[in-house]
């Protein structure tokens, strides 16, 4: 399989920075990898039979990726869980590398990658076929080094992603990741056309971007600090959403659980303090609000980010509905697009942000 690149997907075209651009053609890859691995029957394709035979053959699965990918990984966890019934660990491939747990008796590892070429994981990579143990890499840049080396590869499709911040390559990891744990699992969800809505959805989102530019200014200018805040695959999603603000904008941003607030964090929370709070998942919505209340009550500026059914008067921006399971696909866009306005509001580079490589080739 190869991806050809022609120079209309390298070019910025219109836009200021590639990250915009990026951001823009996460419907576009949504749709591309639901054509590349369904059928017009709903059958799934492309997914070699052999994956899936490894997968449900494993006792325990284990998600090994750094950076944004590891964050895609925590979201793929609860699919892979939900769906085949696997236990399912996520690793940061730094640490896995050189402080390996205790692994079961069948493990299966599924790396996740933009490049294909992050050193942490090669590390892994390396270590987990003298091992002898299965592996699958699931990367943007398709004949890189992880895909090469593990017993199986699936594509990404996003295109060549050039900003430092990954935004596209996130999204479609989830989805593969979603693709895969339902080819793999007995879901009985029509993923396909749920993908279907997430695609529509995310084109809405993407085109009010403006929101989020207004979002950015008020919420961000001259602050130093931020935090995002979630439950359950929001939390998953929060980290994700604070890297990118701070990767790029420089505002130390924190990512975590809502409930871990009151644990430590709180204690931060000053006059004005921005806390973004996600905002999808019914089973943790009304804890989450109670920890807005409570952020709020020391003065906090809560800019709520909330799905169509939870939402109420005065969140600052109500998500369109998907199944809740898909979520994160959503609630991550105005998250890259906060961070891309807040980056441009301080005049910033938003591509090139300093001390970052877009590729880590080094350990
Ligand atoms: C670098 C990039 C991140 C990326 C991480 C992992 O730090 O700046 O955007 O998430 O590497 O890279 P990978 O290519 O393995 O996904």
């Amino acid at each position: 399989f190869h991806i050809d690149i022609d120079a209309s997907e390298t070019d910025k075209g219109v836009y200021p920075y590639y990250m915009l651009k990026e951001v823009d053609e996460q419907a576009i890859v949504a749709r591309t990898l639901s054509q590349h691995y369904f059928d017009d029957d709903n059958q799934i394709q492309n997914i070699d039979p052999a994956i899936i035979e490894a997968i449900q053959s494993a006792d325990r699965l284990y998600i090994v990726a750094a950076g944004t990918s590891y964050h895609a990984g925590l979201v793929g966890k609860r699919y892979f869980e939900q769906w085949t019934g696997k236990p399912t660990e996520v690793h940061i491939s730094s640490e896995f590398a050189y402080d390996q747990p205790l692994l079961s008796d069948k493990p299966f590892f599924i790396f996740l990658s933009q490049s294909g070429e992050t050193a942490d994981s090669r590390e892994v990579l390396d270590n987990v076929i003298k091992q002898g143990f299965g592996s699958l890499t699931i990367a943007n840049v398709m004949n890189s080094t992880l895909t090469r080396e593990a017993d199986f590869a699936l594509p990404l499709l996003a295109g060549p992603e050039i900003a430092v911040a990954s935004t596209k390559a996130y999204t479609a990891q989830i989805i593969v990741e979603a693709i895969l744990a339902h080819a793999a699992g007995n879901s009985t969800l029509d993923l396909k056309h749920e993908l279907a809505k997430v695609a529509v959805e995310m084109q809405v989102i993407i085109d009010q971007k403006e929101v989020f530019k207004t979002i950015a200014e008020s919420a961000l200018r001259d602050r130093r600090s931020a935090f995002y805040i979630g439950r359950g695959l929001d939390a998953a999603v929060a980290v994700e959403a604070a890297l990118k603000l701070k990767e790029i904008s420089y505002v130390q941003t924190e990512g975590f659980a809502a409930g871990e607030l009151k644990h430590g964090t709180i204690s931060l929370i000053e006059e004005g303090t921005p806390v973004f709070a996600l905002l999808t998942q019914t089973k943790t919505a009304g804890l989450v609000r109670g920890e807005i209340a409570q952020v709020t009550a020391r003065g906090a500026n809560a800019v709520i980010i909330s799905s169509k059914a939870l939402a109420k008067a005065g969140d600052a921006y109500v998500l369109p509905e998907v199944n809740e399971l898909l979520m994160p696909l959503l609630t991550v866009i105005p998250a890259q697009l906060i961070a891309y306005y807040a980056t441009l509001d301080r005049g910033l580079d938003v591509d090139r942000p300093r001390n970052l490589a877009k590729s880590v080739t080094v350990q």
